[in-house]
Formats: structure tokens, sequence, C-alpha cells
């Protein structure tokens, strides 16, 4: 590997692959030190696994290895840069999907090894963890965050970049988990998280007494098994004909089983916060999209005078920006990784 040069105009070029988008990022950082992103790409599978119900592993693989090369040369060019100029390729190396993950990070490496610039492994978690902040600049602030992904759901005290304690995780299913398996129960295709926000716009979110599981537990862990399985009941109490939910039950089902993941997340953040004595709460992951939970998390971090960072829109769900974001601190870290590290699906990040 060529020597290292540490210098302030940094251009990284970052690959995300860990489940069902294909994401290629370049992000610059010149001398004035505001990071830039010149290019995100992605090429969202989210059609083809849609007839199946969920993400096929084969499938999703297949199509990363297909995208893969064309974004990368369509974000060299919106980015106006060629593959010389870069100082160094990341890719997410877990948790994901292991043949998914293994697309990105063997094209990470290989492109490091063909040009001689450093290869940085990145936690997909850490980066929906400092998504927020993407349009920042200087350092990360402390905060409290909250990750609500398909397969996550974290509250973590951040203290700086790279210091994270975590509060609380889920003890079975995860948030974005929760929506996709309940949207399947009522008979919505999948991604199940904005097929439920958007029936539930119509629904009485009182309409039916679902459980807030683990209020009262002194820890901030959650849990939504139980709340799927009261859905379930639900449904079948509405319907004990034949157990289907009829188009006028919906929208109640939806924003009834919507409002009860909702108050137990924005309950159990604020408290987090309030104990650890943080007045700054972020919001990350695909769930993050979720309109009412920024407006309910907005309105209790008002009354607690606590700041709310949100994610753009475009940094919420699975993407290379995020994940280029990490890169650069790590690169400014002097923070690389070995060719020899593998992926590892069930990566943790504290
Ligand atoms: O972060 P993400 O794109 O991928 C993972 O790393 O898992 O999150 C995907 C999850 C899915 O479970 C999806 O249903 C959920 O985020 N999601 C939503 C919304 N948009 C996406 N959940 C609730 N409301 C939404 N608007
Ligand atoms: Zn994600």
């Amino acid at each position: 590997m060529a020597e290292i040069h540490y210098t302030d105009d940094v251009l990284i070029l970052a690959i995300e692959s860990s489940c069902d988008e294909t994401a290629v990022a370049i992000i610059h950082r010149d001398e004035s030190g505001e990071p830039k992103i010149l290019a995100s790409e992605i090429s969202s599978q989210i059609d083809i696994h849609r007839k199946w119900g969920g993400v096929v592993p084969e499938l999703a693989s297949r199509n990363h290895s297909l995208a893969l090369s064309p974004l990368i040369q369509q974000a060299l060019e919106n980015a106006e840069v060629g593959i010389q100029d870069i100082d160094a390729f990341a890719a997410t190396s877990g948790p994901g999907l292991a043949s998914s993950l293994l697309v990105g990070n063997t094209a990470a490496k290989a492109l490091s090894v063909a040009t001689g610039k450093p290869y940085i492994a990145v936690n997909h978690m850490e980066g929906h963890l400092i998504s927020p902040f993407l349009q920042d600049q200087g350092e990360l602030p402390a905060n409290i965050a909250l990750i609500v992904s398909g397969g996550h759901t974290l509250l973590i005290h951040m203290k700086s970049f790279g210091d994270y304690e975590l509060l609380g995780t889920t003890l079975d299913d995860a948030a974005g988990e929760a929506f996709d398996k309940v949207a399947k129960m009522i008979g919505l295709p999948y991604p199940g998280g904005p097929e439920i926000e958007k029936a539930a716009k119509s629904g009485n979110p009182a309409a039916f007494a679902l459980p807030r599981s683990m209020m009262k537990e002194p820890n901030f862990n959650f849990s939504f098994s139980g709340l799927k399985t009261a859905v379930l009941y639900t449904i079948s109490d509405l319907n004990p004909d034949d157990g289907a939910v009829k188009p006028e039950q919906v929208a109640d089902l939806c924003a009834s089983f919507q409002a009860a993941v909702i108050e137990v997340l924005v309950k159990k953040t604020i408290k987090a916060a309030r104990k650890s004595g943080v007045n700054k709460i972020s919001l990350s992951g695909g769930v993050s999209c979720n309109r009412t939970l920024q407006q309910e998390l907005q309105k209790a971090c008002d009354n607690a005078r606590i700041e709310l960072h949100l994610c753009q829109p475009a940094l919420s769900t699975d993407n290379a920006a995020m994940i280029a974001f990490v890169a650069l601190h790590k690169y400014l870290a002097g923070e690389f990784s070995s060719l020899d590290q593998g992926i590892d699906p069930n990566q943790k990040l504290v």
C-alpha cells in the first residue's frame, strides 16, 4: 500500500450494499473543514423484493453486482472527479446480509488495491447514528441518539465520534420490523412503514387499545413483539369468520399501531436524555422518515427544552452519504482498515 498523506483536502468514495439498496457516494472536505456530498447515488431494489413480501438475499446480492459498477461511474461523473482523485475507498462491512455486504466490500477493497489508496470499513449503524449531523461543520455534539431501522432499535448516548454508550435496545423485533410485519398482517405491501404511515393519516389512533410495552421498566430497552401479537388478536376479534382485514378497518388499525410504537419511542428517548443530562436528541434510521414520529418527538423535545436533530429525508433510509461521512471522520482520525478485515453480518456498534 502506498504511503498515506494526511491532507486537509480529502475525497472519499463510499459504497453501501448491506440490504436492498445499492448506493455510492463521494464526500469532499476542503481546507475550510466543511464536509460536502458531491454525489449520492442510489439504486433501489424495493420493486424487485416487493413481490416476495421482503428482502430475498440471493436476489439482493445479484442485483448489487449488476448495479454497482454503473453507480460508481455515475457518482464519479456527478462529482466531476476521476478515480485517481479519490483519497480512500470505504464500504459498509456490517451489519447486514453477508452476500450483499461482500459485493460492496470486495469492490472497495479492489479499488483500494488498484489505486494504492487506503480502505475504510464502516459500521452501517454508525452511518445512521451520525447522519443527522451531515450538514454541520465541526465536532459532532454530544446527544442521545434514537436509531430506528428495519433491523435495529438503539438508544445511544453519543459523547463524541467513536465514543458511544448503549443505553437500550429492542429485546425482540426492531421498530421497522414491527411496521413491516404488522403491515403484512393487514395486507399492505413491503416495506410496511410508509404504507402504515399513509393509511394511518385517515385513522383514529385511539380506535384500539394496544399495549405500550416496557414503559414502566427501569431501563431503556424496547419490546415490540407483544404489540404485534395484540394487533393479530385485534384482527381476529374483528373478523372472527375469515380473519381477513376489511378495507374499512385498515386506517384505524394502522393509526392505533403507529401511535403505540411512537409513544414508547418518544417517552423512553426523552427519559434517557433527562437521566443523562444531555440537551440534544437525534433521530435516524428508516423509521425516522415517519412524520408523526418526527412531530411527536419534536413536541416532547420542545416541552423538555431539548434540541432535536433530524436527518434530511434522503439520509433517513439507507444511503452511502452517511457511510462516506463516517469514513471521513475515520480518515481524519487516521483509522484505516486492513484488507484482511472481513465483513461481519452481526457487527455491533457498541
Ligand atoms: O434504515 P433502513 O432504510 O434500512 C435498515 O437499515 O433497516 O430502514 C428500513 C425500515 C423498514 O422497516 C421500513 O418499513 C421503515 O424503515 N420505514 C418506515 C417509514 N419509512 C421507512 N417506518 C415507518 N414510517 C415510515 N414512513
Ligand atoms: Zn439502515
